[in-house]
């Protein structure tokens, strides 16, 4: 007869299990991955969140679609609408939030393998992620090409015209110049694929944070680790199970044995659960006060 499917399920983790992992040093390879939902506490409307998020709110732009924004070939036609949208985002008024803090202390403690964000306003850096460890999957503004020639143009430069509400073009060509976040349909940085084949094999702990992770390939980066790495999800709702599905080994051996723990929450308050079960609480306060 058919060897029965022998399925062999791991307990699924807990947020307290996964900082006994950290606090045990199995885990000194941390990859934390971050989106949109880390950055909500800013006052930096994240895009899905029914009601509150940034598609909802583009009303104002009147866009054919809610992503248009960062569509390439609707920029092409009409540049003003994310212009517009820019000068809301740019970075300089806003200040990270505690949960960001997690990823400098973890750097400190040598711990973090890299983090991956989705995220474009740059408030990793600001609170004092070196960018030898951040890998910014969608860009930044931190410079800005003509779409035309793929001239660089100075960064200030672009920077004024958009707080002016003024298009830039180039100076050149008389192009469009764009900040050099990912648009849609567009390659993601080339750091990206270059730090993600490397990273992902070596990672032995998965800390995934404010993200609906609906947004290809990042959110692809889930099953990239090994079956045995936790990962945890710190996250208002669950997210990336329609991924999991990708664990499923199809032969005799039925079995899933992805180690994942879920918090569902706010970042701020799971991350602040994390730490302190680390015992880094004040260590973590003391870096977001002096921030
Ligand atoms: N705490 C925890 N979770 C939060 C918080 C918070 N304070 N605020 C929002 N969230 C959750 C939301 O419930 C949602 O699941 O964060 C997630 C944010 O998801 P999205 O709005 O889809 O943002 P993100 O996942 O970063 O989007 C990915 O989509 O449009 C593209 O390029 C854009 O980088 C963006 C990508």
């Amino acid at each position: 007869a058919e060897p029965e499917a022998r399925i062999k399920i791991l307990k699924d983790d807990t947020i307290e299990s996964i900082a006994e992992c950290i606090n045990q040093g199995k885990a000194k390879k941390i990859i934390v991955m971050t989106g949109a939902g880390i950055s909500t506490a800013a006052g930096i409307k994240d895009f899905r969140s029914p009601g509150t998020g940034l598609y909802d709110d583009l009303g104002k732009y009147n866009l054919p679609f809610p992503e248009a924004v960062f569509d390439l070939a609707f920029f092409k036609e009409t540049p003003s609408p994310f212009y517009r949208l820019a000068k809301e985002l740019f970075p300089g008024k806003y200040r990270p939030t505690l949960t960001h803090y997690l990823l400098p202390l973890l750097a400190k403690k040598g711990l973090l393998l890299r983090s991956y964000t989705q995220n474009i306003d740059s408030l990793e850096k600001m609170a004092g992620l070196p960018e030898d460890l951040l890998v910014e999957a969608h860009g930044s503004f931190a410079t800005s090409k003509c779409i035309q020639c793929s001239i660089v143009s100075d960064s200030e430069w672009v920077k004024e015209h958009i707080m002016d509400s003024n298009i830039p073009y180039c100076k050149r060509c008389d192009g469009l110049v764009k900040p050099e976040i990912t648009f849609f349909g567009e390659d993601l940085p080339s750091r990206f694929r270059d730090m993600a084949q490397i990273d992902f094999v070596d990672c032995d702990l998965l800390i995934v944070l404010g993200t609906s992770l609906k947004v290809e390939p990042f959110n692809k980066l889930i099953t990239q680790v090994s079956p045995r790495c936790p990962r945890l999800l710190i996250n208002r709702e669950k997210a990336g199970q329609e991924l999991h599905s990708g664990f499923d080994f199809d032969d005799k051996w039925k079995y899933t044995v992805q180690r994942d723990a879920w918090f569902l929450g706010d970042c701020d308050v799971g991350v602040k659960k994390l730490v302190s079960l680390c015992g880094w609480e004040d260590e973590l306060q003391v870096m977001y006060e002096a921030g």
